[in-house]
């Protein structure tokens, strides 16, 4: 083929016009404004990496300090009760360098499934040794088992997915293996022969339970409860595309509108089991909950650790569940027993749960005091503080639309078919869900009959054809009011946080509209059919006019002059 071969000289790098144009962001040098002079500060350049053997062999038998902990119980190390065992991963992960995550964030998402591998995850663990070697490779092997083969792998390792937008609404029911999943850590594999947790902290009388135990009627009543958990991170791509926040300390989940999903829950209510326990003593005011999976945090390891409110148990609104949609609780779901905390962020909701704590304050673990907080926008990366952001509890009222798709044309008879999800936490639920076509000026109100069953702690999916008679680029918007009246925020701007948290503005897209009620329209679609001519991509070239000479000519014996007449 021919082609510019002339080599030609310049100053500009390869890449300047995109470097200019922000769409390479992470390789923009830095300007330091603070002096007379403006200055260019060169990005950080990762060098080679370091590893201190002998501080590494120092440490001692990896097999032997990160054991298996228990008979039955694969992949689990219990770091909170040993802070040598912590001291000694500590020390390993300190004597070596790991590769940086990559910049996603700043430069395009990689177009692969799994789209981020996870490299320094995996690394970690296989660092530390031990029981944590295998649990990147049993974990995937895991997912490949129970999820769904069309699951979108956001990361592979610690495992992150949701279903692609086709399926995230397709039952008001998600399927087990449609449901998303967000580990920070591996997947312990556990036998329920062998399984227990211990209640113990400020309670009267502490106890282990076994599964049986719990699952004897004569001790605890059942319940049943259908629930959405959604991730505070749900739509946070709106938010990397408009600003890159947090991606640095832990690979951020690049999540679209997935990362919601609402089951059947069977278990039993926690407090029931306080109950058995005697009650809390001392001022206790919060549960502590230890998921056996191993999470690292700034060089650390620990165990999966958050906390919920007393008074949350009390309302029997925390349940330790067993089943999921009639189904034995799948192992990436939390097999043989985890939390679900009624309308509170998924984060709360343990799996793998080991140990529960009676408490009198808050958990003071990484995943609750330095993580699921939302920070105020104008506070920077450089000077945030733990004390800074609030602890995300329960989500606010959102939704989202699941098709069209954003960028998409759309062939149309005067209304565009819409489907989406509608959610509120804290035990609110979607009232009203609206539609615009043009940016949030007018609103449609979807009819109560398309929108599914309206129930306390879940949220509805809806379908709606909007009315839309103008054609080219039109923004659909979508927003919900909850049964408080509350409703979204109007813009991602309003919701931008540096954790790229709780994306809760209305859910917008841009489609092109080609409406064929008008006759013109009509008329040109069938000439493509007629042509055999595919329509679409719409910035494709034409390849046939859309008027002829004649009728330009008519048009101007009509109208001219083309200037007007002194
Ligand atoms: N429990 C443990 N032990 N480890 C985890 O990484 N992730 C939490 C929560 N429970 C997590 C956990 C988060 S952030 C969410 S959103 C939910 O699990 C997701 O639940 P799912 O993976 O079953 O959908």
């Amino acid at each position: 083929m021919p082609g510019i071969t002339q080599k030609f000289e310049t100053s500009n790098r390869p890449d300047e016009w995109k470097i200019e144009q922000g769409m390479v962001a992470a390789e923009l040098p830095v300007l330091d404004m603070t002096g007379p002079e403006t200055k260019t500060l060169a990005p950080q350049v990762f060098g080679e990496l370091t590893r201190d053997d002998e501080a590494i062999k120092a440490v001692g038998n990896r097999d032997e300090l990160f054991t298996r902990e228990r008979k039955g119980w694969v992949g689990f190390v219990e770091w909170e009760n040993y802070p040598e065992k912590k001291a000694a991963a500590h020390k390993i992960l300190t004597s070596q360098t790991f590769p940086p995550n990559p910049e996603f964030q700043l430069g395009p998402i990689p177009a692969t499934n799994p789209v981020l591998p996870g490299t320094r995850w995996k690394m970690w663990h296989h660092e530390v040794g031990g029981e944590l070697t295998q649990i990147p490779d049993d974990s995937w092997n895991l997912v490949l088992k129970e999820k769904h083969q069309d699951m979108l792998h956001l990361l592979q390792f610690p495992y992150n997915g949701e279903p692609p937008k086709r399926l995230v609404t397709d039952k008001v029911i998600t399927p087990n293996n449609l449901h998303f999943v967000r580990n920070h850590g591996g997947i312990p594999i556990i036998d329920k022969e062998d399984y227990s947790f211990v209640l113990d902290g400020l309670v009267k009388n502490p106890q282990s339970f076994t599964l049986d135990d719990l699952m004897d009627e004569s001790r605890f009543p059942r319940v049943e409860k259908l629930a959405t958990i959604q991730c505070s991170g749900t739509r946070r791509i709106e938010q990397i595309l408009k600003y890159p926040g947090q991606g640095d300390e832990v690979p951020q989940a690049p999540w679209a509108e997935g990362a919601i999903g609402t089951a059947s829950w069977v278990g039993i209510s926690l407090k029931k089991v306080i109950k058995a326990c005697g009650g809390l003593v001392d001022g206790a005011e919060h549960l502590e909950f230890y998921g056996a999976d191993t999470y690292f945090k700034d060089d650390e390891a620990m165990n999966y650790l958050v906390s919920v409110p007393w008074s949350k148990v009390k309302a029997n609104e925390v349940l330790l569940a067993w089943e999921m949609n009639g189904e034995v609780l799948p192992r990436i779901h939390g097999y043989p027993l985890r939390v679900v905390v009624l309308g509170y962020i998924g984060a709360r909701s343990v799996k793998w749960l080991y140990r529960i704590k009676a408490i009198k304050n808050p958990t003071r673990a990484p995943v609750q005091s330095k993580e699921y907080l939302y920070f105020p926008q104008q506070v920077g990366k450089h000077n945030l503080r733990m004390s800074d952001g609030i602890q995300i509890q329960e989500m606010p009222v959102s939704s989202a639309i699941m098709s069209p798709w954003t960028k998409q044309a759309v062939i149309h008879n005067g209304s565009i078919r819409c489907k989406g999800w509608a959610y509120s936490g804290g035990g609110r639920w979607p009232e009203r869900v609206e539609l615009s076509m043009d940016g949030g000026f007018n609103w449609y109100t979807v009819p109560l009959d398309n929108l599914s069953e309206k129930r306390k702690w879940c949220w509805r999916t809806w379908e709606y054809d909007l009315p839309c008679d103008v054609e080219g680029w039109v923004e659909i918007v979508v927003r919900c009011w909850d049964n408080s009246l509350n409703t979204q925020p109007s813009e991602v701007r309003t919701s931008w946080n540096w954790g790229l948290h709780v994306t809760s503005s209305c859910h917008r897209i841009s489609v092109y509209s080609v409406n064929k009620s008008r006759p013109l329209t009509k008329a040109r679609l069938d000439e493509f059919e007629q042509k055999g001519i595919p329509f679409g991509p719409i910035t494709v070239p034409l390849a046939f006019p859309s008027q002829s000479w004649e009728e330009y000519e008519a048009f101007w014996a009509k109208h001219d002059p083309r200037d007007a007449r002194e």
